[in-house]
């Protein structure tokens, strides 16, 4: 199945049958959501893998306001942006630079800049101040600066993995639905997360039961939301 194809085919599905979804495939599915694009290649986000035997399936299906696309598929995942990851993933990245090819810039980025803006809480209104002031001169990367903008940021790249997860487990001929319809409090308590984490979606994957598509696939006209400059 090529890429276009696994879009047009992936549904938000509500019902699925009890066909089994092997491990294997939502292990190549999470592969191909690690390779999704990431602000800074920090990768600020988790994927938390629920099977149908897990301990804890039962309470993160209530969780999910016991929506019939928790409560009837194979597997659950939960899709966590964590933007206190950022200092460990940069460590991370910095070791794995090559001393020798690696332009100087790529070490001041993540020595300097990024700690500038990921850590010193403390520093929100000067950096607020710093980028409105520059503003008035140049264009200026004005965000973030604040612990809201950080999440923000982790919560767009945990997306964009969700989405590469969605359309593999799609290209391998079974479903998928994202819910953000869900109490994420409480998924917070059951998965020990850290207050400044969000559940940015948990999405449950199945094979489509045909009640479990609400009809033909509706989108608003191409040109309400796609304009040519
Ligand atoms: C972030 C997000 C959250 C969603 N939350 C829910 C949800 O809680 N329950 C649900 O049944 N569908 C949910 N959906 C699915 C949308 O309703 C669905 O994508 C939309 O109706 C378009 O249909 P399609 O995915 O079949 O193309 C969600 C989708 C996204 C992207």
């Amino acid at each position: 199945m090529d890429l276009f194809e696994a879009i047009q085919r992936r549904r938000s599905v509500r019902k699925y049958t009890n066909q089994i979804v092997p491990n294997e495939i939502i292990d190549a599915a999470i592969d191909a959501a690690l390779l999704a694009p990431n602000s800074s290649n920090l990768q600020t986000w988790e994927f938390f893998w629920f099977d149908s035997q897990s301990s804890k399936r039962d309470e993160l299906v209530k969780a999910c306001l016991d929506q019939n696309a928790a409560r009837t598929s194979q597997h659950l995942l939960v899709v966590v942006a964590n933007p206190s990851l950022w200092k460990k993933h940069k460590s991370y990245l910095i070791e794995q630079f090559n001393k020798s090819s690696t332009p100087a810039i790529v070490y001041s980025y993540y020595n300097k800049l990024i700690p500038m803006l990921y850590g010193y809480c403390w520093l929100a209104p000067l950096r607020w101040i710093l980028f409105n002031i520059l503003g008035l001169f140049r264009p200026t990367t004005r965000k973030p600066w604040s612990r809201r903008d950080i999440a923000e940021i982790s919560i767009k790249s945990s997306a964009l993995a969700a989405e590469n997860f969605m359309l593999a487990i799609s290209a391998k001929g079974f479903d998928t639905c994202p819910m953000e319809g869900i109490d994420e409090h409480r998924i917070k308590k059951i998965l020990k997360l850290k207050r400044s984490a969000r559940v940015t979606m948990v999405i449950s994957v199945g094979q489509r039961d045909p009640k479990g598509l609400w009809g033909e696939r509706v989108r608003v006209p191409r040109d309400w939301v796609v304009k040519k400059i």
